[in-house]
């Protein structure tokens, strides 16, 4: 079977080597390459080397090498063609048996695409250099580029009328029924054809492969809007693309720089940093972050250092983060960005501040400390509950331990009182809390601000469903709680059903069976319910008596609430509110201690 170029590419460019190999071989990267055991002959020390920017794999021990494909046909003993399959299937790519005619269209349209926006940056670089370019060179001048950057670049200019480029890709055969497609043009049913982009200096958009596939174009002064990107087509898509990232991926340096514009990665080149990629007007996606993540394991953000850029760098991180990419801030104040800061302070300076980038979680933060006011003491101790809860991210304890530590010494607590806090509010959260909670403050809003009633309900709620986690997870509790906590105290319908029948089986049996009861639930609602119930983690609590602490609260919140209950419909009874105050002193009193604390 014979697939055509085009389609080949196609597999290739979505199917990262570095991440089908480090599939089955561990890498690690050494300068621009990664190096790993080879697979194909027995060694000690990596002579295996994957290239990023090759889209190669060689091995200087055994001298096998090749591209995605070969690997595949080498490691798993397959032909070629049940390579390709597999591989267009990970990728997503619908590959029938015999390469329709729609799909050699749909390869030779792409094709046709990416010559369209080749030709037109070739267009507007020659533009810039003609005598109609002066403007635009001006321009340029005046943001201090110089030649061999305008020209690594590909810098060009969209002159002054609004066709010219429609005309000239005519006047080289192209036809409306492609141009219509090429996110270059304006086309209206009744004025026809008009370029998108005229006077203003044009950034040709490169993948990683160094193809053009799109144009951001800045006016010449302040007119609106500053910057116009092409319209995304099916070569040029947003989400998935980063500017810069063709020349970025190549650097020496194991970490990258995300910054907003164009002009910031181009200064930062300029000025010898090599790696600088920026996301292209539109927020930073998790899609970037995989793109990211196939080259480096550390990002450094260089946002604007105003209010959107700080909101901007909050969302990032957490899907930084998530992504198991390491993140520190560039810290630029009191310039804006670092095209400002360079030209301010020069190189040097802008190497040191790269170098002493702030941890990300440390920057959230401090974020979030300055939407408190810290003489206030209410506002303060809210402040630190709050920072406490979001330690709860780290589920490593001897990393938490020194975010605590970190924290301590910069807000002026004790270090072991704020370990204690996080150990207490850990076993009492369960792991989506945490989740949610770390993107409720990136979006910079205050969280715990609802409806008191709202949150009075809502925390009586989640002790419930905590309890029954708890006793799904130790059983045992049901014998230490025996005659303080009852099926009965909880107020939620389906908690009491649930905890009834936790209860019936650990006292039958000794044990429970969790898939017993869950299955028992027909109505999917209650099932989905109850499966949660049983899956919820505990974010996590070790020592220091925070899970003796964590089943105590529980408990009194759950029992108090049963024993004001009962008091109202018994209101009038004598002997109720009799049994009611002797509840209330047990649960003064109680002092439940678990066994595995120390
Ligand atoms: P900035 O306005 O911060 O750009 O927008 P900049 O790089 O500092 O611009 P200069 O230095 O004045 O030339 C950051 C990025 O947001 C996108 C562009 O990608 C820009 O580089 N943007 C900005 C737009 O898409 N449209 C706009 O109107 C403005
Ligand atoms: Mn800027």
């Amino acid at each position: 079977m014979h697939y055509s170029d085009e389609l080949l590419e196609e597999i290739r460019s979505r199917n990262d080597i570095v991440d089908i190999i480090g599939g089955y071989v561990k890498l690690q990267r050494k300068g621009s390459n990664y190096f790993g055991l080879c697979p194909f002959h027995n060694e000690k020390t990596p002579s295996f080397s994957v290239s990023p920017s090759k889209q190669m794999y060689y091995c200087f021990g055994c001298h096998r090498g090749g591209s995605v494909f070969t690997f595949l046909m080498e490691y798993e003993n397959l032909s070629f063609d049940e390579a390709v399959h597999q591989l267009a299937e990970r990728a997503g790519m619908q590959l029938p048996e015999h390469q329709s005619a729609a799909d050699r269209q749909r390869a030779s349209r792409r094709q046709q695409l990416l010559d369209v926006n080749k030709l037109a940056a070739e267009y507007y670089y020659l533009k810039l250099k003609s005598e109609a370019g002066e403007q635009g060179r001006r321009y340029l001048k005046g943001r201090e580029l110089t030649d061999d950057t305008i020209l690594h670049f590909g810098l060009g200019y969209a002159g002054k009328y609004n066709d010219e480029l429609y005309q000239f890709m005519k006047s080289r055969g192209y036809r409306d029924e492609l141009l219509r497609d090429t996110g270059l043009f304006n086309a209206d049913e009744k004025r026809g054809f008009r370029d998108k982009f005229w006077n203003r200096v044009m950034f040709p958009i490169m993948d990683v492969n160094n193809k053009v596939i799109a144009f951001g174009g800045r006016v010449m002064g302040d007119g609106k809007p500053k910057y116009l990107n092409s319209n995304e087509t099916d070569i040029f898509n947003k989400r998935r693309n980063l500017y810069g990232l063709n020349y970025a991926r190549r650097t020496r340096r194991n970490y990258l720089i995300l910054c907003e514009g164009y002009m910031d990665v181009i200064q930062m080149y300029q000025a010898g940093f090599t790696n600088a990629v920026a996301s292209l007007g539109t927020a930073f996606t998790s899609e970037h972050c995989l793109l990211l993540k196939r080259y480096t394991k550390e990002v450094r953000l260089a946002y604007d250092s105003d209010e959107a850029g700080h909101d901007a760098a909050l969302r990032a991180i957490p899907v930084l983060r998530e992504a198991g990419i390491n993140v520190r801030v560039i810290r630029m104040e009191p310039c804006k960005d670092p095209d400002e800061y360079i030209k301010k302070f020069g190189r040097d300076k802008f190497e040191e501040v790269i170098e002493k980038a702030q941890n990300g979680f440390m920057f959230e933060i401090e974020q979030m400390a300055g939407r408190y006011d810290m003489t206030d003491p209410g506002e303060r101790s809210d402040f630190i509950q709050a920072s406490a809860r979001k330690m709860l991210i780290f589920g490593e304890p001897v990393v938490r331990d020194s975010y605590e530590k970190a924290f301590a010494a910069e807000y002026g607590v004790r270090f072991e009182d704020f370990r204690d806090l996080v150990n207490r509010l850990g076993a009492s959260m369960t792991e989506e809390q945490v989740i949610r909670d770390a993107h409720r403050s990136e979006t910079g809003q205050r969280a715990g601000r609802e409806a008191p009633a709202a949150r009075k309900d809502d925390s009586l709620l989640s002790a419930q469903k905590l309890m029954i986690s708890w006793f799904s997870n130790e059983p045992k509790l049901i014998d230490v709680l025996d005659g303080i906590l009852e099926p009965e105290d909880f107020s939620d319908p389906l908690c009491r059903k649930v905890a009834g029948m936790i209860y019936d089986q650990y006292k039958k049996e000794g044990s429970i069976t969790p898939v017993r009861i869950v299955d028992s639930f027909e109505n999917t609602d209650e099932y989905n319910t109850v499966c949660e119930l049983f899956n919820t983690t505990l974010a996590g609590a070790d020592g220091h008596g925070a899970r003796s602490k964590a089943v105590n609260d529980l408990v009194k919140r759950i029992k108090r609430d049963s024993l004001d209950r009962y008091r109202n419909e018994h209101a009038s009874d004598p002997e109720a509110m009799e049994r009611y105050i002797q509840g209330r002193r047990m649960l003064n009193d109680l002092k439940i201690k678990l066994q595995e604390d120390e």
